[in-house]
């Protein structure tokens, strides 16, 4: 099976399939279930954007996919642009990440049964997915960049001071992609993250920085979005 989490304003992409609530020890997820493509859709907002990223259920959701045997997921993250060159509206594939969260739960290894467990980070975003999907990116000609993703707490924006040492670190700020890809990573699936460049960061270059702003910019990228996952579950 493969995973397709979607993200901001993406919810429209969630159409086909059955829908299942999927329980496990950790609380439960609601997922839209495509047998026949051998898909499984995740809406970590829910459907109708009412969950925040420091209150979405990373833990549940991550292991109701592994309960579904996905072994690959397509994660799909709207991000703030930390450089003047990598413009809103254009693509990046996450390569590596920093973190500032602060409150949610971020492992299945909490010592419990004496176990303690390390997974090591040297390619945290699969590195075969990312090739798949800058093969699909190259092949539309849809513009796209490389670069580390530097994940924030939320929900509120960066300010001035933060996004100017960020900028130093990173090449894009989201809410999300962490811990999703770290618990992939425990839990032995392959994650990638397409992220959709929908704003400049807090003093990078002109913008009003608006959860208006986003949305609008994501939604005018929903339809490559859509070709890329298209693609993807095709490849
Ligand atoms: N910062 C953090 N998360 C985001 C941004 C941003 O500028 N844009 C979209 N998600």
């Amino acid at each position: 099976m493969i995973g397709i989490i979607g993200g901001t304003g993406i919810a429209g992409l969630l159409k086909n399939g059955e829908e299942k609530i999927v329980k496990n020890k950790y609380g439960e997820a609601k997922v839209l279930i495509d047998e026949n493509n051998g898909v499984v859709l995740l809406s970590r907002h829910g459907l109708n954007h009412s969950t925040p990223p420091h209150k979405i259920n990373y833990l549940a959701n991550m292991y109701a996919l592994k309960q579904l045997d996905v072994k690959r997921i397509l994660s799909l993250n709207a991000v703030g642009s930390l450089k003047v060159e990598i413009e809103p509206s254009s693509f990046l594939v996450a390569n590596d990440f920093i973190e500032f969260t602060k409150v949610r739960k971020s492992t299945f290894y909490e010592g419990e049964d004496g176990k303690v467990a390390h997974v090591n980070m040297l390619d945290p975003f699969c590195s075969d997915l990312r090739g798949i999907l800058k093969g699909i990116l190259d092949k539309r000609q849809y513009g796209y960049n490389e670069g580390t993703y530097v994940c924030t707490e939320g929900p509120r924006f960066e300010t001035i001071a933060e996004i100017n040492m960020y900028k130093h670190w990173g090449h894009v700020v989201g809410m999300t992609a962490y811990p999703e890809v770290s618990l992939a990573k425990e839990l032995e699936m392959c994650y990638c993250s397409l992220c959709n460049i929908s704003n400049y960061c807090s003093g990078i270059k002109d913008s009003d920085l608006t959860v208006d702003e986003v949305l609008d910019t994501v939604k005018s990228m929903e339809a490559k979005i859509v070709n890329v996952v298209d693609d993807f579950i095709n490849y």
